[in-house]
């Protein structure tokens, strides 16, 4: 029978050098909820030229004190949002350098876990250029702002053919039953917003290339994107045909930010973050934190459900471990 185990999903901590104590307080609550897996969804720090190296200290301290009181250390996978990379997340030329020497390559990287029956690939969605489209395309995407999203074609290409090979591996038939996850930084629909925030309309945030994304997603049966950026920690589903004609859907897990210093957004939806919970007859149901003003971390009352439980439940016969792929 499968073991029961949660994911932490944590997003938009914007680290500045300053805001330790909010970021202190939502990897208290980590080790409280001590996770097997942390997901985290990009804007690490608030801009490039901020390190990430004492922030990561203190993750690196939560997860070792994870594994003190599991007996084993959780999974780790992080991907890079707008603010890693750009000047306010929105100007200049892509700064990359300190995020990768920050994290390690199999913390970016796809990965794959036979016995808890789980994938997880993560994505740049930071490209500011796609290679292979023409001139105009790209002039275009040079003069605009780098918030909004692009995942490259080459990307995604990488991703299906890692996912093809998998299929076909000693593990194929664990890997097709697996709940699988995508990581990106930005959304990719539209935001249930009643009105128009400044700065914030939908081109302004949205991946450039949603519908492509979502659509390779639900070919390669992916159930769950996890993301962050807007600050808005929105729920949402997205049903599409795929190629045979099967009905897929897809569920959409925003995170809003998990210690950013207060502004008007986070006064008005709060500091968050999510516990995917894994049940063992193989549903998946979600839950959202919330934090208001001075008070402390409160799960929302709402259980999302990811996926309903799966049929058969046989028992595993591989040991929990770890299967590595391309660096993105
Ligand atoms: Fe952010
Ligand atoms: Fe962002």
């Amino acid at each position: 029978m499968r073991e029961e185990y949660t994911i932490f999903h944590l997003s938009d901590t914007h680290y500045n050098g300053e805001n330790l104590d909010l970021l202190a307080l939502t990897l208290e609550n980590l080790v409280e909820i001590a996770p097997r897996y942390v997901l985290f969804t990009g804007d690490v720090v608030d801009g490039p030229k901020y390190s990430p190296r004492p922030f990561v200290r203190m993750i690196r301290g939560a997860l070792a004190r994870v594994e003190k009181k599991t007996g084993r250390p959780p999974v780790f996978l992080v991907i890079p949002g707008n603010h890693d990379f750009f000047w306010k997340g929105t100007y200049g030329f892509r700064k990359d350098r300190r995020f990768y020497q920050a994290f390690r390559e199999e913390e970016r990287s796809f990965f794959f876990s036979p016995g808890d029956e789980i994938a997880v690939a993560p994505f740049d969605s930071n490209r500011v250029l796609e290679p292979r489209g023409g001139f105009r395309r790209r002039l275009l995407q040079r003069v605009r702002y780098k918030s909004h999203g692009l995942v490259i074609e080459k990307d995604l290409d990488d991703f299906s053919r890692h996912v093809h090979d998998l299929k076909k591996s000693k593990d194929g038939m664990i890997y097709r039953r697996s709940l699988k996850i995508a990581l990106i930084h930005h959304h990719l629909l539209p935001t249930s917003y009643n009105y128009l925030p400044a700065l914030a309309d939908e081109s302004y945030m949205m991946l450039e290339n949603a519908g492509v994304f979502i659509y390779r997603l639900i070919q390669d049966d992916f159930e769950l994107i996890l993301h962050g950026h807007r600050h808005y920690p929105q729920f949402c589903r997205a049903a599409y045909y795929d190629p045979t004609g099967d009905e897929k859907v897809i569920s959409v897990l925003g995170c809003g930010s998990s210690g950013k210093p207060y502004d008007q957004w986070i006064a008005g939806s709060g500091h968050n973050f999510n516990v995917i919970h894994i049940h063992r007859d193989g549903s998946v149901t979600a839950r959202q934190y919330f934090k208001f003003g001075t008070g402390g971390f409160l799960p929302a009352e709402r259980v999302i459900t990811i996926r309903g439980p799966s049929k058969g439940n046989k028992t595993l016969e591989h040991e929990p471990g770890g299967w590595f792929g391309p660096q993105f």
